[in-house]
């Protein structure tokens, strides 16, 4: 079943990026205040890199942008540079005029993670929701820590990483050694997720065909957290052709 996903196949990650940058940049200008989600890993890397060359050198203003991360590792705090607050400072929000008070991301040093979790979902709604959030995509179809089991209503919540996410997350590109990987994150459930207005997800590479073929083509079940996005009402997958090379009908 397809749902309702829509597909963007790009040739490759850059105009991925390109194509994901532009929608925000689009949002950003429609709506000067809007709400953004945000996502982290190695895919949006280069999509933030686009968005601060669009502040640059076409003064796409982010003044009165606020955002919001979908996760963030238990136990690291802000300071810590494989924390997902340092790689939002380094990659984007350094880079752009966004006020810091207006960014989001979960505290994972916080002392009672129930009351940072509900606080989270708290400030979403007085903002009055997400306009649109930016999302990746786990090689075993997890997007943010919801991992395959998470139910569909889940909300912002101390969550396990498996075995396999701890592995791919420390392949060099972030932690050097699996030990090191925190075994636990505070993460959106995929019912906060799924009230976003708009959510677009970025997958580049055949190490996430198996994962978008599920997605978009599977049943929609718990076993592929991706794939609970297909009754959403505004859903975009924006890939590549690696990306998009197990899907049969494009
Ligand atoms: P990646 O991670 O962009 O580093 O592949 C995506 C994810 O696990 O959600």
């Amino acid at each position: 079943m397809a749902g309702n996903i829509k597909l963007q196949i790009c040739d490759n990650a850059a105009d991925v990026a390109i194509q994901a940058a532009a929608a925000f940049a689009e949002l950003v200008r429609a709506q000067p205040d809007a709400v953004i989600g945000l996502a982290t890993g190695s895919t949006p890397e280069a999509s933030y890199a686009e968005m601060a060359r669009l502040h640059r050198d076409s003064g796409l203003s982010f003044a009165d942008v606020t955002s919001f991360n979908l996760d963030e590792y238990w136990g690291l705090g802000g300071d810590h540079d494989q924390s997902y607050r340092h790689f939002m400072n380094d990659r984007l929000f350094q880079h752009i005029d966004i006020n810091p008070w207006n960014t989001h991301v979960l505290n994972g040093k916080a002392r009672f993670p129930e009351l940072e979790c509900r606080s989270f979902e708290d400030r979403i709604l007085a903002v009055g929701g997400i306009d649109l959030w930016l999302l990746g995509i786990g090689g075993n179809g997890h997007i943010a820590f919801n991992e395959p089991g998470s139910p569909v209503d889940s909300r912002t919540r101390l969550v396990s990483l498996t075995q396999e996410t701890i592995e791919s997350n420390s392949d060099g590109r972030f932690f050097s050694d699996a030990s090191e990987v925190p075994r636990c994150a505070l993460s959106a459930g995929i019912g906060t997720i799924r009230e976003s207005s708009s959510l677009i997800l970025l997958a580049t590479g055949e190490k996430k065909a198996d994962a978008i073929a599920a997605a978009v083509e599977g049943p929609f079940s718990v076993d592929c957290p991706a794939s609970l996005l297909q009754d959403h009402a505004d859903c975009t997958f924006i890939i590549d052709a690696g990306a998009a090379s197990k899907l049969t009908s494009k």
